[in-house]
């Protein structure tokens, strides 16, 4: 692969640095890296020269939380959710039929799509979780086309008890059968943590399962309402506790003390008609936060991650740094990929080259110009997207 200079930066965000941004940068990609950061006048020759004309340039996003393994859609559950009826985890059922139903070929043709929109605004590095199956044939099935097409699988066989189907029994077989089956072709394994779903038990023994055959371990937790599952999270030593929109006072500082990222899903929380959650306690008590889409068609239909910053910036009072930090380097936190050799949602040498040039002078533009899409070009592990 050919390396490439970028210059004329207006900002540029590497989260490598204690200050946020610096002007009068360039950039320089070699293979799927970057190379070299530093003052343009001192930036060595590449390849190919890029002028940005001005526009800020930082880390691609780092979208740590989706469910990209499903056939279909629920705009009618949607319309109905806006006309006054509750988010139900129950839903879940309804697409795990259809996935069910698919081939291979749509369900791995909705990933792609999926995949593709997502990097065309900018995302870079994705996670995506089964879930939509909760057989083992079909959570095998997900877990396969996911490696596919995604940086980070995880097995989420724990998302719904199937209906009809004793719960205790169906953990039995998640502990069991589908980990067995899973395990060599997941990184990760979360748990819905929520009434309606799985108990703190019942969550309990599948994370511990997990963590036995190797596996991170991440959780949905406190998305409806309070509950145990930040706490278990951090009990457990897990990389992510994923919504947080319901927390006590004691899940922050337990947070707080703790490894465990607070991945915010806000674009879930207005979608199901939740209050947005209190960023500013979490990031007042120290705690690591996260941004990410949560892309399904239940709960939040949206792969967009500027989305998310603009929500953030706007009415959950972070600042733009920690929003934007949230969705680059937070992601690859929660995903533990922020350092080391071909580390994400960070530009420095040694990290992979995944780059989103803003078609703005400035990352505040994301905030100040919402919902116009900002994104002017892309590169994915080296390779020029958009
Ligand atoms: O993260 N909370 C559980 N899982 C998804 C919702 C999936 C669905 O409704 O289909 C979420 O919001």
């Amino acid at each position: 692969m050919a390396s490439t200079v970028i210059t004329g930066i207006g900002e540029l965000t590497t989260n490598a640095e204690e200050t946020g941004t610096r002007t009068g940068a360039a950039l320089v990609l070699d293979g799927d890296r970057v190379a070299w950061v530093g003052p343009e006048a001192e930036a060595p020759e590449a390849d190919t020269r890029v002028d940005v004309g001005g526009r800020a340039v930082l880390p691609g996003w780092v979208d740590s939380h989706t469910h990209l393994l499903f056939a279909g859609d629920r705009t009618s559950e949607f319309a109905a959710r806006m006309a006054g009826e509750p988010y139900r985890a129950g839903g879940i059922a309804v697409t795990v039929e259809e996935t069910r139903a698919a081939t291979d070929v749509e369900l791995a043709e909705n990933l792609r799509r999926h995949v593709a929109e997502a990097v065309a605004q900018g995302t870079t590095c994705l996670e995506t979780k089964t879930g939509y199956g909760l057989t083992v044939a079909d959570e095998l099935r997900a877990a396969k086309l996911a490696a596919t097409e995604v940086d980070e699988v995880t097995f989420l066989g724990a998302h719904l008890v199937p209906p009809g189907q004793d719960a205790d029994d169906y953990v039995d077989l998640v502990c069991g059968e589908m980990l067995d089956a899973l395990a060599p072709h997941a990184g990760w394994c979360d748990v819905f943590c929520e009434q309606g779903a799985f108990g703190a038990e019942q969550s309990r023994r599948v994370l511990q399962a997990a963590a036995k055959r190797g596996l991170g371990l991440r959780v949905h937790g406190n998305q409806l309402g309070p509950g145990p599952g930040a706490r278990l999270a951090v009990e457990l030593g897990a990389a992510s506790v994923d919504h947080c929109t319901h927390l006590e006072r004691s899940d922050v500082e337990a947070l707080a003390d703790s490894d465990t990222v607070a991945t915010l899903l806000p674009a879930c929380d207005l979608s199901t008609r939740q209050p947005l959650p209190d960023a500013r306690a979490l990031l007042d008590a120290g705690v690591t936060v996260a941004l990410a889409s949560n892309c399904n068609p239940g709960s939040s239909y949206t792969s967009s991650m500027a989305f998310c910053v603009t929500t953030a910036v706007l009415q959950m009072r972070m600042s733009v740094d920690e929003a934007v930090r949230a969705a680059t380097w937070g992601g690859a936190r929660a995903l533990r990929r922020e350092e080391g050799d071909g580390a994400v949602g960070v530009l420095c040498p040694g990290a992979r080259a995944d780059v989103h040039v803003l078609d703005a002078p400035s990352a505040a533009w994301l905030a100040y110009r919402p919902g116009v899409p900002l994104t002017h070009a892309v590169w994915r592990a080296g390779t020029r997207c958009t």
